[in-house]
């Protein structure tokens, strides 16, 4: 393969801005270009036929993928057809790079994994671009190195992912259970949720609360969820998209340490004593371990990544460069995408439920309740 040939599915929001990456970068995608573009919708056709002048569209994901014109796709529709239209592809002999999350429920996202699995020679890629940022490599490299020693508790409050009124009326698919099967847990924090498994693992027990606050929306908007890891860990993870102006803040502590990311750095503390150690022996009333703090911003962590390049960029081209050699290693595998989705699912449950969710999940009652909702949305009145 000289140039990998990507076709881009669903040319909204996200796939238009990835589609001007080929035209905007073309010296970081040198080894690659943009052959083909789908989307159902006749203004986004308009659009393609203004802005992407000579590059062949298609109304129908299986023309494009039947088309011969490329050798990899990027999916970009609404989350729901991921897994659907990465099985055909796949089918079809062609490489996948979906976008998050990699479905709705695990049960489809299962699928599209064994699908995936009878095709080794095809690549699979999720566009979790968050797994670029140095600051969260460098937590992963941290809590590899042992620097943390055995992990005791993780928790995220993100509550910057903000979306006014404004946000939810762009598409009919937004804010329902029918078109996106839920709120900002499937939309905005398939990142953190991908993240906070990457750096604990899947939870083995998940309670949660949900509520949607101040916006005429159908699903959730506001989430608090505990959580307990393999690990014995526990984890509380906070999210909204009504908070303004909202916190990032990412803390997991360790017996030996503590890592904090917040406002672009992140803050490693060092026990000189692993805690239970310490407290064995120290004698003192008010004895406390001794720590050093190291502070790393994303400019001093090198490698990998400029913070000039695009995080998404990072990841077409990372793609790209695994797919020419087959040696080098994709930074978010697709398989990968079960386990972000897996928390997620959790957590709906528990919170529709009102009970503690165990894992492995009852993938079969996730589907009912979302089917469910999605019933009772019909005589809603909201969207
Ligand atoms: N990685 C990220 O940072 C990031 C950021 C935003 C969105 N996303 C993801 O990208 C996806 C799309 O989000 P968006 O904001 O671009 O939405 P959007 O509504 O702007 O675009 C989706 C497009 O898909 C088209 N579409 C719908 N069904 C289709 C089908 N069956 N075949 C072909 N086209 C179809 C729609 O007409 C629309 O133009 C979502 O899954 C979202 O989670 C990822």
């Amino acid at each position: 393969m000289k140039k990998v040939r990507y076709g881009i599915i669903g040319i909204g929001k996200q796939g238009s801005f990835y589609a001007s990456f080929f035209k905007d970068f073309p010296d970081f995608l040198k080894d690659s270009e943009l052959t083909a573009v789908c989307d159902i919708s006749s203004q986004r056709e308009e659009w393609a036929k203004e802005n992407l002048k000579g590059i062949p569209f298609y109304k129908d994901y299986h023309d494009l993928i039947n088309s011969g014109k490329v050798d990899a796709v990027i999916i970009d529709t609404p989350h729901y057809f991921h897994p659907e239209i990465a099985c055909f592809a796949f089918q079809k002999g062609l490489h996948v790079l979906s976008d998050k999350p990699s479905g709705v429920y695990l049960l489809q996202v299962k699928e599209m994994n064994e699908e995936a699995k009878k095709h080794p020679e095809l690549l699979f890629g999720m566009i979790f671009n968050q797994r670029t940022d140095n600051l969260y490599i460098k937590a992963k490299e941290l809590i590899e190195q042992g620097k943390l020693g055995k992990l005791t508790r993780a928790v995220w409050i993100i509550t910057d992912w903000y979306r006014p009124k404004a946000y939810y009326a762009q598409g009919g698919w937004r804010g329902t259970w029918a078109g996106e099967g839920g709120g900002v847990l499937l939309n905005q924090c398939p990142h953190q949720l991908d993240l906070l498994t990457w750096f604990m693992g899947i939870p083995t027990k998940v309670y949660a609360d949900l509520s949607t606050v101040g916006r005429k929306i159908n699903v959730e908007n506001d989430v608090t969820a505990m959580m307990e890891f393999p690990s014995q860990a526990k984890g509380v993870f906070i999210t909204s998209t009504h908070d303004a102006p909202g916190t990032n803040r990412l803390e997991i502590t360790g017996e030996k340490g503590r890592i904090i990311i917040e406002k672009g750095q992140l803050i490693l503390t060092e026990n000189e004593e692993a805690e239970p150690i310490f407290s064995e022996h120290n004698t003192e009333f008010w004895g406390k371990p001794k720590n050093t703090e190291t502070i790393f911003t994303e400019e001093e962590i090198k490698p990998p990544f400029n913070k000039d390049i695009l995080q998404h960029l990072r990841i077409i081209a990372n793609f790209t460069e695994v797919l020419l050699d087959r040696k080098k290693k994709l930074i978010a595998p697709g398989e990968e995408g079960i386990n972000g989705l897996t928390l997620s699912n959790a957590i709906h449950l528990s919170g529709w439920t009102k009970k503690e969710v165990r894992l492995p999940l009852d993938d079969q009652l996730f589907l009912a309740e979302l089917k469910k909702r999605i019933e009772e949305e019909k005589t809603s009145s909201n969207k």
